[in-house]
């Protein structure tokens, strides 16, 4: 193996030390940063994630709520519990699990999270701030990725980035990201041609298709830094990414591991999120 290994765990402790500091400092000024995590039905996964996030804000020191409503749960109810929540001065961040149930409509509930508590940074309010440059709360693994790529040295400045995948909660925004941070940006998708030989000219490669292993070596230019957004399950059980690691990892020069890669750092920006909400709070 050549490329250096981006060891996402490692980088989202220490950005979760540095967290721990501020949160000290501004919990002198009496404000604790505040996360409600609502979750409603039983769906596996989530429940996983919920978990983590709840366990994240107590190695913080964050005040966390949990509410875990059943699958029956209607919109009306949702939307009422997310009105009281907006109001309410403890709570900083709203965070509701996706996938919902298929009764309710995600945009209505993306839509009633007040702006400022839009710790997923899915508001369109929100996704419009992050394309004219103005400050605001970002979605947490497109800025994830982005501290992966700084906090190696890999500044996305004057380099070619190119995005594999067009979702709303990755491919979209982390383009955006890189676009503000100096990149040349090309977003590829499904009905891209070519596929591979536009993946080989990156310096910079972002993949978040959630198709298993879907990057070969010969997609990608010596030297270049790969980043697996994916997370997919293979039949024997086992997690792999988008890139097919094994053979990608002779070509590169940096590449993220799954797990342990970007995984590890969508919580992190949530909690970083959640800290700059309870920050803003306070002005
Ligand atoms: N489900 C899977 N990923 C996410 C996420 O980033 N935010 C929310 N709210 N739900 C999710």
């Amino acid at each position: 193996m050549s490329a250096q290994l981006i060891e996402g765990k490692k980088i989202s402790d220490s950005i979760r030390e540095e967290l721990k500091q501020e949160v000290e400092k501004i919990k002198q000024e009496g404000i604790t940063p505040g996360l409600v995590v609502i979750l409603v039905g039983e769906d596996p996964a989530s429940q996983v994630y919920v978990r983590n996030k709840a366990k994240a804000c107590e190695q913080l020191g964050y005040y966390s709520e949990v509410v875990r409503l059943p699958a029956e749960t209607t919109q009306d109810e949702l939307l009422k519990l997310i009105d009281q929540y907006n109001r309410l001065s403890t709570i900083h961040g709203i965070l509701v699990q996706l996938p919902l149930p298929k009764h309710i409509e995600e945009k209505a509930i993306i839509d009633a999270i007040a702006v400022e508590k839009d710790v997923d940074g899915f508001h369109p309010v929100s996704v419009g701030n992050l394309m004219i440059g103005d400050d605001t709360l970002l979605p947490c693994t497109p800025s994830g990725v982005i501290e992966l790529l700084k906090r190696t040295g890999n500044d996305p400045a004057g380099k070619h980035a190119v995005v594999i995948g067009r979702s709303n909660i990755v491919g979209k925004p982390v383009s955006m990201l890189l676009l503000r941070e100096n990149a040349t940006v090309t977003i590829c998708h499904s009905r891209t041609p070519n596929l591979p030989e536009m993946a080989r000219q990156a310096d910079i490669l972002v993949a978040a298709v959630g198709v298993a292993k879907l990057v070969k070596k010969e997609w990608v230019k010596p030297g270049a830094v790969v980043i697996d957004v994916g997370v997919n399950r293979l039949p024997d059980g086992k997690l792999c990414g988008d890139v097919d690691f094994d053979e990608v990892s002779e070509v590169a020069g940096w590449v993220t591991p799954v797990p342990g890669g970007v995984g590890p750092m969508t919580i992190t920006m949530l909690m970083a999120n959640t800290l700059k909400a309870a920050k803003r709070s306070s002005r």
